[in-house]
């Protein structure tokens, strides 16, 4: 059995141990701040701020391990707001901001993380009910969905804290439609850690059919893809992304005009990671649901890039036993072979100039820090996607406030940075396994480093 306590318990001591902090406050002003008297109290600014960034997360039911949705609430929990808030590890938002911009940031404005900590500096006040309703926290927007796949039966996690489980659902549509928005709804939130869909293409729905028979219960178990345990499909082209979720997300439509085909006879898998740590693990019907257009101006491309060479293991990923920070980095010409492999879902080929629509980064457990950015053809450097505080649980990705416009000449650079110390490993019935060395693979203790770009034409 796979634990992943010991992670989790570093990620709480690093919040609730660390130095103290509340006194850097001031310094930059917080000239939005609306308070006339002094600072802000729970009832004046404050139940605002958790309410639109905190309780989607932290209320009854949900994900996170405490609600914040009362005074009393806030008021028990402020030492460790301010220190989450502080060192930036709540909200959970992973990317650099300085980095790029992104639709549907989670991040603080420096404003609210200011009145935050003031507030805890001055004692939590609680203040006057203002008899103001508080601003409704944001919902999935108007979407409606065109069809639901839920898992055919309900599964209980079996492995604790954590399941890493998929579930291979029928497409039943004969004919090639476009997903051009997606959500994904778990049964239980307070267990359900992130879910991702895949498209498996027409060719390879057997195999994937076979790995469910092939264990007991719904579903099988598979850990860094689709893909069950130690099986593995290289670099096939047998699965695509669809779509992820992460705690706090919401509906996710895709950008204007543009959509990823599925063809008839394809099936999904989705993996759903339980984590029950602090959660009794219950029976669960996870489902998404998708919106359906016959048709896009824009074709889209879900786009693995890595260095094929890794996964092949011509040249292999290695990630040495014991080493604190190994990194690798590929670099390529992505007009180049990349769209003569990868592009023709989109229309596109060799030489073509093409958009960047959102864009996220995939290791494991080991990984620390990921990085992708441009080479651009005139010399400059474009930073696309900067993690620097790399969780598996957290991975996700992100849409572009604007969209990346890559013509041919620019060079495309992805780094990932991995740590495998002996402190660093996960914690398997109780004992923490000692390093050994790693390499590409779809396994819990095989690395990966993989940008998932979403592209189409421009
Ligand atoms: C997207 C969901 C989400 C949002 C939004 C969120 N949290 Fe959390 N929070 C969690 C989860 C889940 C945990 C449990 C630890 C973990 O899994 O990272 C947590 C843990 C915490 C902790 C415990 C210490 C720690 O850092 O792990 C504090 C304090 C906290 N959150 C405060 C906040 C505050 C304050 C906000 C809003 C400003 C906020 N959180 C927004 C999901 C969220």
């Amino acid at each position: 059995m796979l634990e992943r306590a010991r992670l989790l318990c570093t990620m709480l001591c690093l919040s609730l141990c660390s130095a103290p902090l509340v006194g850097c406050i001031g310094g930059e002003d917080s000239n939005e701040s609306n308070e006339s008297n002094g600072g802000p109290s729970y009832h004046e600014g404050i139940s605002d701020i958790l309410e639109a960034r905190c309780v989607n997360c932290h209320s009854d039911g949900q994900v996170a391990p405490f609600s914040l949705d009362s005074y009393d609430e806030a008021k028990s929990y402020q030492g460790i707001i301010a220190q989450s808030v502080e060192q930036g590890s709540m909200p959970p938002w992973m990317p650099d901001n300085s980095c790029n911009q992104y639709q549907r940031d989670l991040s603080l404005s420096d404003a609210e993380r200011d009145s935050l900590l003031a507030w805890v500096a001055a004692g939590a006040p609680e203040g006057t009910p203002t008899g103001e309703a508080s601003p409704p926290t944001p919902e999935d927007d108007d979407l409606s969905f065109d069809l639901t796949l839920p898992m055919a039966e309900p599964y209980t996690p079996q492995a604790r804290p954590d399941d890493y489980r998929c579930f291979v659902m029928d497409w039943s549509l004969d004919e090639t439609r476009y997903v051009t928005a997606f959500k994904a709804s778990p049964g239980h939130a307070e267990m359900v850690h992130h879910v991702i869909s895949f498209i498996i293409n027409p060719n390879a729905a057997d195999e994937f059919r076979a790995m469910d028979e092939a264990e007991d219960g719904p579903g099988y178990t598979c850990f860094g893809s689709p893909v069950a345990g130690e099986a593995s499909f290289g670099a096939s082209n047998a699965w695509r992304w669809l779509g992820s979720w992460t705690p706090g997300g919401s509906a996710r439509e895709m950008p204007a005009g543009t959509g990823i085909a599925v063809e008839p006879g394809s099936v999904m898998v989705m993996q759903v990671h339980y984590n029950t740590l602090d959660a009794e693990p219950e029976a669960d019907i996870t489902s998404f649901e998708v919106k359906l257009a016959d048709a896009v101006d824009r074709p889209a491309v879900v786009m693995p890039l890595t260095n094929y060479r890794w996964v092949m293991g011509s040249t292999p990923m290695s990630i040495p036993a014991g080493s604190t920070d190994s990194t690798h980095t590929f670099t390529t010409d992505l007009s180049d072979t990349v769209l003569n492999y990868l592009g023709s879902p989109a229309g596109l080929s060799p030489g073509d100039s093409f958009q960047i629509h959102s864009i996220g980064i995939h290791m494991h457990l080991l990984g620390t820090t990921g990085r992708i950015w441009l080479d651009r053809s005139g010399g400059e450097e474009e930073c696309l996607l900067d993690i620097p505080r790399w969780d598996f649980n957290w991975q996700g990705t992100y849409e572009f406030a604007e969209p990346i416009t890559v013509h041919s000449g620019d060079l495309f650079n992805l780094r990932c940075q991995w740590d495998n110390s002996a402190t660093n490993q996960i914690v398997v019935d109780g004992e923490q396994l000692p390093p050994q060395d790693v390499a590409w693979g779809d396994g819990t203790r095989d690395e990966m480093c993989l940008a998932i770009a979403y592209a189409t034409a421009l």
